[in-house]
């Protein structure tokens, strides 16, 4: 295998720009990094990593799971900032990472797609959703061209000057707090047993009991149980009540 890209994802997002650009890259084999903790092993030209932003950084599966990545060879490396606003400290996080290993982030972008957080935001309207994806697929493309010829890509911090001092310390504590922030979940009496939310949760952090979702305290915070209950019978607390759910119409996650 020439290519690899390693990826985690919510509701689809950074699958779909993981996908693109492995399809343009050709002979690449596309991770989750849930079901994975093996290396990138020598011989393999290039790797990606496409996460989406979490408050301003990377989620905390991302962090300990580039923390503990062994790289054999010299592979060229990029990283895709998945946002619905600011990458924040995203990928300086990506950097740092492999700059204690020896290693460079040749190549970063963050690209914008459709908001999933719908503890803090409504979802984009439908025809937001539509230019975004529009505007994801041109940068599929540009972006595998230079991934192709492996070229060096300087890469901003997005968000404005005081949120990018304050990102890190921000995902920092973050990351400290979800796994427990899952207490706030509760499923309502119009939950199907369908299971959807056990199979879409990466992390296997819920079981069914009684055909009801149980939560053990290892949460991402990557919304996909909330999101991809068909009845709408997960909520968090009081926040998401009205909120309508999204995930990625353009990959299959289950
Ligand atoms: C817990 C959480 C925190 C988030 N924080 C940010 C953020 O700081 N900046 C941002 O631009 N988007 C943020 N988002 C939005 C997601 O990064 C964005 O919608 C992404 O496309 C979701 O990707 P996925 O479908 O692969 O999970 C956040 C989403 C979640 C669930």
């Amino acid at each position: 295998m020439s290519n690899v890209i390693f990826y985690f994802t919510g509701t689809g997002n950074s699958l779909q720009l993981a996908q693109g650009i492995a399809e343009k890259l050709g002979d690449c084999e596309v991770i989750n990094i849930a079901k994975y903790n093996g290396d990138i092993p020598a011989g393999v030209e290039r790797t990606g990593f496409v996460f989406p932003v979490y408050f301003g950084g990377l989620p905390r599966i991302a962090h300990s799971f580039l923390n503990n990545l062994t790289i054999s060879g010299d592979p060229y490396l990029f990283g895709i900032a998945n946002c619905g606003g600011a990458s924040g400290v995203f990928l300086k996080q990506i950097g740092g990472y492999l700059r204690r290993k020896g290693k460079t982030l040749h190549a970063g972008y963050p690209v914008l797609m459709p908001e999933n957080f719908i503890l803090l935001y409504d979802r984009f309207s439908p025809d937001r959703e539509k230019v975004l994806f529009a505007d994801a697929e041109r940068k599929i493309t540009t972006i595998s061209e230079t991934i192709k010829e492996k070229k060096a890509q300087t890469f901003e911090h997005a968000g404005n000057v005081p949120f990018r001092y304050i990102a890190n310390p921000i995902n920092r504590a973050f990351c400290g707090l979800s796994a427990g922030l899952d207490r706030h979940f509760h499923v309502s009496d119009c939950c199907i047993g369908c299971g959807k939310c056990e199979r879409i949760c990466s992390g296997e952090n819920i079981t069914l009991r009684e055909r009801k979702p149980v939560w053990s305290h290892r949460c991402e915070m990557c919304m996909g149980c909330i999101n991809v209950c068909p009845v709408k019978a997960i909520d968090f607390g009081r926040l998401t009540q009205k909120r309508e759910r999204y995930l990625n119409p353009n990959v299959t996650l289950l």
